[in-house]
């Protein structure tokens, strides 16, 4: 069995972060965001290859993965001519299998137990299954509708606020069968959730849907990047290095140095390289990356600060997420959720 993983968007709304990390690798602590999926996905015996469908930047994302050496799972990237939306992007990296596929979009992070979701499929002998996940706010989503049965009655991307009849939304985890693929045209851009889906229930096919009430999120914003890494954080959602036990401690790298006269304030995350200097504080919720380096007496929480970042000495850092290799002066002041791209400098004595 392969999956596809959808990784081709922009990632517009985490603008400037993605204008040289594509969304799909943008950091979860210490991994791309993609490893996360790779994990989950290595957990169904039956799947022998992922392949990445991609767009935007796909040679960034292979210098990643390479073959899938260290993920676990042979890997297999297909990169479309042009942006061919959701649905043509599925046919396109489909071409040539006909065994039942799973569909991932590559920024949704969950705990849903796949081999459950195929098993409903295999069950109910669907064309197509759907994981569903309740929302407070459904609007910027895929409303779906069901009936008694789980089956699927109606699927509106993006619904009007009159349009609200429930809080189940597409997840973005579909079981599919190819056979059916020949409905989505060749080359041009095709959205399997504005077209597809609601051919299906206009067909009548067998169109399932699976809730899941576990954790799920999907990253492509500034405020559900942060909220994810808080959740990580906080025991709300377990995977990669937050396994539940480290929680309540700060996690840092044995090749981090953090120098005497530190204080690191749980919870907190320190990368490989990085280098807390005297008097800097760390935490809570501050993630410092690779190669970081916070100078004496500065202070970094409730932020997210990107490989090779150099802070300055007794800098105070407090809401924002700093991409790559940014050089943020002595005693700046930055308070707030805003986003920053790489190599962003700010002068000594900055408030923003
Ligand atoms: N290869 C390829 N080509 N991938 C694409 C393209 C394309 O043209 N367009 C989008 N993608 C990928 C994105 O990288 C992302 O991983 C996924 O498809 C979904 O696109 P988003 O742009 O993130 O869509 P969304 O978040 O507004 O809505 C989608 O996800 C929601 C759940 O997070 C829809 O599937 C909604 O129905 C769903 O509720
Ligand atoms: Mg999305």
């Amino acid at each position: 069995m392969k999956a596809i993983l959808l990784a081709g968007g922009k990632g517009t709304r985490l603008r400037p972060l993605t204008l040289h990390t594509p969304k799909p690798v943008v950091p979860i602590f210490d991994r791309p965001f993609l490893q996360y999926q790779m994990d989950l996905l290595t957990q169904v015996p039956e799947i022998d290859e992922i392949i990445l469908s991609l767009n935007y930047q796909p040679r960034r994302i292979e210098e990643i993965f390479g073959a899938g050496e260290g993920t676990g799972v042979k890997l297999r990237y297909v990169v479309e001519p042009s942006p061919l939306g959701t649905g043509g992007a599925i046919r396109y990296a489909a071409q040539g299998i006909e065994d039942t596929l799973i569909v991932f979009n590559g920024d949704v992070m969950t705990s849903v137990d796949v081999n459950a979701v195929v098993e409903r499929h295999r069950s109910a002998g669907a064309t197509a299954t759907i994981v569903l996940t309740p929302v407070d706010n459904p609007s910027g989503y895929g409303l779906v509708e069901t009936d008694a049965e789980g089956r699927v009655t109606r699927f509106i991307e993006k619904p009007q606020d009159d349009e609200l009849t429930c809080d189940t939304i597409n997840a973005g985890i579909y079981v599919l069968e190819p056979h059916t693929f020949d409905r989505i045209p060749r080359d041009v851009a095709y959205s399997i959730e504005r077209a597809y889906f609601p051919s299906l229930t206009e067909r009548g096919d067998t169109f399932v849907a699976y809730v899941d009430r576990g954790y799920w999120i999907d990253i492509g914003t500034p405020e559900k990047y942060i909220q994810v890494h808080r959740d990580m954080f906080d025991g709300r959602f377990t995977a990669g290095l937050f396994t539940g036990a480290t929680r309540s401690a700060p996690v840092v790298s044995p090749e981090a140095r953090v120098d005497e006269g530190a204080t690191m304030v749980a919870p907190c995350f320190i990368d490989v390289g990085a280098h807390i200097k005297p008097d800097a504080t760390i935490g809570p919720y501050a993630v410092i990356g690779r190669g970081v380096v916070v100078e004496e007496g500065a202070l970094v929480r409730h932020s997210i600060v990107w490989s090779n970042t150099r802070i300055g000495q007794h800098a105070e850092i407090d809401g924002p997420i700093l991409g790559r290799s940014c050089h943020i002066g002595r005693n700046v002041v930055m308070t707030g959720p805003a986003v920053y791209g790489d190599k962003t400098v700010l002068t000594d004595y900055t408030h923003s």
